[in-house]
């Protein structure tokens, strides 16, 4: 059993919506995601698109996102902004005045929401902690911290750059700096008991606020971890500890107040990650940086636009064409439902059938629907909405597949 993480990637305000004021906008809010593609050094565990590099030039690099986010302003221009994520690879290595900039241009290009949410993502090591102030100052209001492990030695297998003790400092340096915080902890470790876990938790809940990711461990193919892995000397939980693992990580958060909103991600009634859920219902976003993935409605088709992967050519890409845009695709109607079921279905309030049926121009087969039910997988509320059972999520890839066979 593998839960598997997001992609990347409380409700948007509806189009033209409360809050909004004067010249509300005409369609759907739109996210915009940024990616910093550079880290201190690489985790063993980690696929993510994440490079070690000496001497990055900050003025060329802040020119050029700022020259993608214009092309993806033409793209997308009738619009109004409700999140900004700067992801990475490790964001929080970024100089905060490429931060504002960045904040700044989005704000110039778009009306924003007047509850913007602008989250960066941070590694907690004390040099990056000494920039939380001016990423504050710069527009964040919601940090998003890699801690991964509470346990020294968890830590020490995870190629982490912090010990515990730097974490707890940056968790309450975030609470002192930001409106909003987040971290991440990543569990189904080699050798993880879960009375260890179920102690691991209960004293990252005491250092939570409103929000926490928690990852099972995945293997990743290309990693330091997966030639470990295949050649026998790194064992991850069988699927029976897995199990018992997620069903504590689930019993200990909802009884502190932070039951899952999507299958790896606790917030408490809120607190979600608004960013996130733009991915996770299927609304629109644009990504900006090296190896960016947007969902771009234009003329009313959605189009899946991913820039060049590799941070140096993304560079040149940009200065020679004014943006890192390699590929972009016209998503069908079957594709564009298939998507909305894979990323819906991770929600705890999973998804409106109709408007699967709307985006296919085919309602989901009810005989499937009626044996999934039996066997405990998904339920269909009083409202028809359908979503994924808390003995469903292990399996969700299996439950997805089906649905949309
Ligand atoms: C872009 S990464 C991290 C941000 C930041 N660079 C850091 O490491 O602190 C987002 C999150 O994905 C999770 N993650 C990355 N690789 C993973 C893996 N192989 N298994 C489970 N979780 C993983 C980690 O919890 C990580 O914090
Ligand atoms: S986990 Fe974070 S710090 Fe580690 S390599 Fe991946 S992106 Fe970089």
């Amino acid at each position: 059993m593998l839960l598997s993480r997001t992609p990347q990637p409380n409700s948007l305000a509806p189009a033209g919506g409360e809050g909004w004021g004067e010249g509300a906008p005409a369609q759907e809010p739109l996210a915009i995601y940024i990616h910093w593609p550079f880290c201190r050094s690489k985790c063993p565990y980690c696929d993510f698109n994440s490079h070690v590099r000496e001497g990055v030039d900050w003025a060329r690099w802040t020119r050029a996102l700022v020259t993608d986010l214009d092309h993806q302003a033409a793209l997308a221009p009738d619009r109004a902004v409700a999140s900004i994520f700067f992801g990475g690879g490790t964001p929080s290595l970024m100089m905060p005045e490429t931060v504002a900039a960045l904040v700044a241009r989005v704000k110039a290009l778009w009306p924003v929401a007047p509850d913007l949410e602008v989250t960066l993502e941070a590694n907690p090591n004390s040099a990056e902690a000494e920039r939380f102030a001016g990423f504050a100052a710069a527009g964040i209001n919601r940090l998003s911290l890699g801690i991964q492990a509470l346990d020294p030695e968890a830590l020490r297998f995870l190629g982490r750059g912090h010990d515990r003790e730097e974490a707890i400092a940056a968790i309450r340096l975030a609470r002192a700096s930001f409106a909003r915080y987040s971290f991440d902890l990543i569990y189904a470790r080699p050798g993880q008991t879960v009375a260890a876990w179920r102690d691991e938790l209960k004293r990252a809940i005491a250092e939570a606020a409103e929000h926490l990711s928690l990852y099972q461990l995945t293997i990743e193919e290309g990693t330091p971890f997966f030639g470990l892995h295949a050649a026998g000397k790194l064992k991850t939980p069988d699927e029976a500890l897995a199990r018992a693992l997620y069903d504590v990580t689930q019993e200990v958060c909802s009884s502190h107040g932070l039951p899952s909103y999507e299958i790896s991600n606790h917030a408490r009634a809120g607190a979600e990650c608004k960013h996130n859920l733009v991915y996770w219902r299927g609304e629109e976003y644009a990504g900006i940086g090296p190896g960016a993935h947007g969902r771009l409605d234009i003329d009313g088709v959605r189009h899946a636009i991913a820039t060049e992967k590799r941070p140096e050519a993304w560079l040149m890409r940009v200065e020679t064409s004014g943006h890192g845009v390699v590929t972009d695709d016209l998503l069908n109607s079957e594709e564009r439902a298939d998507e909305f079921l894979l990323m819906g279905l991770r929600l705890a309030e999973g998804i409106d059938p109709k408007r699967y049926t709307a985006l296919s121009g085919r309602a989901l087969d009810p005989g499937r629907i009626a044996i999934l039910r039996e066997e405990g997988a998904i339920a269909v509320d009083a409202d028809g909405r359908l979503r994924v059972t808390q003995s469903g999520f292990p399996v969700l890839d299996a439950v997805v597949a089906d649905l949309a066979a």
